[in-house]
Order: C-alpha cells, then structure tokens, then sequence
C-alpha cells in the first residue's frame, strides 16, 4: 500500500542536508517513507492526500517524560506560583498516589497521556519508572512503561525514600531491584542533585547500569551547578537532561564528546543536552541555556518532560515555541531539536537503526514514516501563533492516528 502526500507548502526533512523543500510531496509505503520530491515529480501511488499547502514536519520526538504517575500536585505548584522553590521532595507525594492506584488505572492514565501527545504530533516517546521506588513497584512501573512508550527508562534512582537510609537505598537500586526491572527496560537514568543522589551514588548507579547493559541519561545540574554532566559525558551517557546551570567547563565537556562524531555513519556519538523548557518555566529556574549549547557544537534536544510535579504537559509544540521566543533558537534549530535531537538522545537517529527498527526524527528515504502535518503553511507558524493548534494530521509508522 503506497500513499502520495502532495501539495506540500513545505516539506522540513531534518534530514542530514538539512533541506527545506518547497511545493513538495511524499510517499509512504506501508511503515516507511519511500520517496521525497517535488510534487509535480510525484509518481502514482495507491491513494493520495491533497495537504492543500500545509507544511510537514517528523512527528515530535519526545525524549523525556515521566507518564507513570498517579495523582495530582496542583497545590505544590500554587506554592510555587506564590514563591516557593522547587524542590525534589513533592516526588515523594506521587510515590504515595501511584503505589496505591491498580495497575488496570496505572496503565490507563499512562495510556491517555500518550494518546494525548501522539493527538499533538508527538510520534516516538521515551519513558521512565521513578515513582515506586521499591523493588516491586519499580518493576510494576517499568511493566507498564513497556506497554505504552516506545522507549522505557529505569529511573529507581529518583529519591531516597523516606525512612531508609541512602547508601542501603543504593544499593537496592544497583542490586535486586535492577535485576526486577532489567526485562522491560533499554536505559537508565540518575537524579544526581542536591537533595536527590549524590555524586558517588550517582556514580554507583550509573557503573551498575552499564555493567547491566543498560544505555545512560542523567538528570544533572537542574537545581544548581553539580557534577551530573561530567558523570554523564565520563560514562558516555546518551544524554544528560536538563542543563540549566552549566560551568564552561561542563560545555567544553559536552562539545568535546562530540569530536569524533561521524553523523552519516552515525559512529562517535557524544552526550546529547536534552533542554526541557516548559519545565524551567513551570519551576521558575532559567531556561538552559540551549542557545550556547548549539553555539558551542553540541546536540541540542527538545523534550516535554512530562510530569506530575515540574511538568504537567506533554506539548512539544510549546517547547518548540518558547525555545525560538525565549531561548534563541531559529525555528529550523527547535524544530531539529524536538524531531532528529530527540532521536539522538534516544539512539534512533539517522544511520542509527536499532534492532532493524527504522530510524526515526527526520524524514528521509528508508526511514520511519512518522510525519506530522500542520495546520500552516510553514513552521515558522509554531511560533509566530504561540499556543493555537497546529496539528492537522499525524502519521506513525505510516498509519494515520489522527
Ligand atoms: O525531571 N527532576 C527530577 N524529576 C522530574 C520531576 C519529578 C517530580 O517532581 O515529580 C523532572 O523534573
């Protein structure tokens, strides 16, 4: 089954040549993408979609969510409104709603959060355990992550809980409760910040996670400066997320992680800066800083961060609006960074396919066919009606989900 999507106002490929094509057509044929053109070159397919101008983007990649939650913290966040800081703590307040919710409501809430993403133009999500923190309900929790995300990540290291004592806590995750979760997860992650995990558990936790065969993130230097990028580019991780207060020499790190990189071949990776701006906004903390990031040679990803405490959105359409507004980035360098950014935070870009799944965040002949029309004629539009609704038609894996 082949489709012509033609009458493209634009076509954003965020592909490797970076190319913007005007007057443009795709082909998708069953779960891929098949041709790329000009639309008077189109050739025949078995049916056809008349975009009637509209410009077409990757689907959002969304690199960094938290879906496995119960509960509600609309009280912590008026606090914060009136004054108060952010601080790790409220995570313990989820802990306790999300322990005592049936795993038939667990899934259910995490299932709507994703049909509310995919029903904005998000195609490829990754999420994390985090909120059971015990062995058995950070297992239960990576079960249902499985279920519902494309990419799950073990996030046991998110806070001590109350009443039990760091380092045994560690060690629980490092131990036993690794090995519960290891079936349904690819990755793993750290909360290294004061009042979450220090340097040496976070060390800890990273070593163990490695040896497991596990691939790294790090949640570093939220809340202040830190050393969770420098773990995170010592231990190779995928991406450290983040970034909001960085010391020259933590992007100096950064960039020189990437020195080696060969993006064609998709060989020499380094450490992606993974910025989440509707979180800085929703804390009040300074966006990151992702203009210098870029500025310095260093990947730059957009993600949602889609949480009970920090986050509660799931809209890469406003992270892409407040990072051209309110941290600098041209349309084309946001766009990149929630679509291909996220799939290289996540291992799925270009010239990366894993396991023979397709790459997927760019929009190129082999890859995924995850594409995200708006309802525009460019995407300059994200930014230039902040918050209206875009979205006009979503495919994921080239089947139409809305
Ligand atoms: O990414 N920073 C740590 N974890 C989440 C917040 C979790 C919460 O407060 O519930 C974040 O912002």
């Amino acid at each position: 089954m082949t489709t012509l999507i033609t009458n493209l106002g634009e076509l954003m490929t965020q592909d490797h040549e970076h190319r913007v094509l005007r007057d443009a057509a795709v082909v998708v044929e069953g779960e891929r993408i098949a041709w790329i053109g000009a639309a008077s070159d189109a050739p025949a397919a078995d049916e056809s979609v008349d975009a009637g101008g509209r410009a077409l983007l990757p689907g959002w990649v969304d690199s960094h969510t938290h879906l496995i939650f119960a509960g509600d913290r609309t009280a912590e966040f008026e606090a914060r409104m009136a004054g108060e800081d952010y601080s790790a703590g409220g995570i313990a307040v989820t802990t306790g709603a999300t322990r005592s919710t049936s795993d038939y409501d667990l899934t259910r809430l995490a299932m709507g959060r994703v049909v509310e993403a995919v029903s904005q133009g998000t195609t490829y999500v990754e999420t994390k355990t985090g909120y059971g923190l015990d062995m058995e309900q950070e297992a239960r929790s990576a079960r249902i992550a499985a279920g519902v995300a494309d990419e799950v990540t073990y996030l046991g290291a998110h806070l001590v809980p109350a009443g039990m004592d760091a380092d045994d806590y560690t060690a629980l995750v490092c131990g036993p409760m690794l090995d519960a979760v290891r079936p349904y997860v690819a990755w793993a992650d750290v909360f290294c910040e004061r009042g979450a995990f220090s340097e040496a558990q976070s060390r800890r936790v990273l070593q163990a996670c490695r040896d497991a065969g596990l691939g790294l993130r790090v949640h570093g230097n939220q809340l202040g400066h830190g050393p969770g990028v420098q773990l995170a580019v010592e231990f190779g991780a995928a991406s450290v997320d983040h970034v909001n207060y960085l010391a020259g020499e933590d992007t100096d790190a950064l960039a020189s992680s990437w020195s080696g990189w060969d993006p064609v071949a998709g060989t020499g990776r380094g450490t992606v800066a993974t910025c989440l701006p509707a979180c800085d906004l929703s804390t009040r903390q300074p966006l990151a800083p992702a203009r210098q990031l870029l500025d310095a040679g260093v990947p730059v990803a957009l993600a949602s961060n889609c949480n009970p405490g920090t986050s509660n959105t799931s809209s890469m359409a406003f992270c892409v609006t407040t990072a051209v507004l309110q941290m600098h980035l041209s349309v084309h360098e946001a766009v990149r960074a929630a679509t291909y950014g996220g799939a290289l935070a996540l291992g799925r870009e270009s010239g990366n396919d894993v396991d023979g799944e397709r790459a997927v965040g760019s929009i190129a002949v082999g890859h995924r066919a995850d594409l995200h029309l708006l309802n525009a004629p460019s995407a300059t539009h994200l930014a230039y009606r902040p918050g209206m609704p875009l979205t006009h038609a979503v495919w994921r894996a080239g089947v139409r989900v809305r």
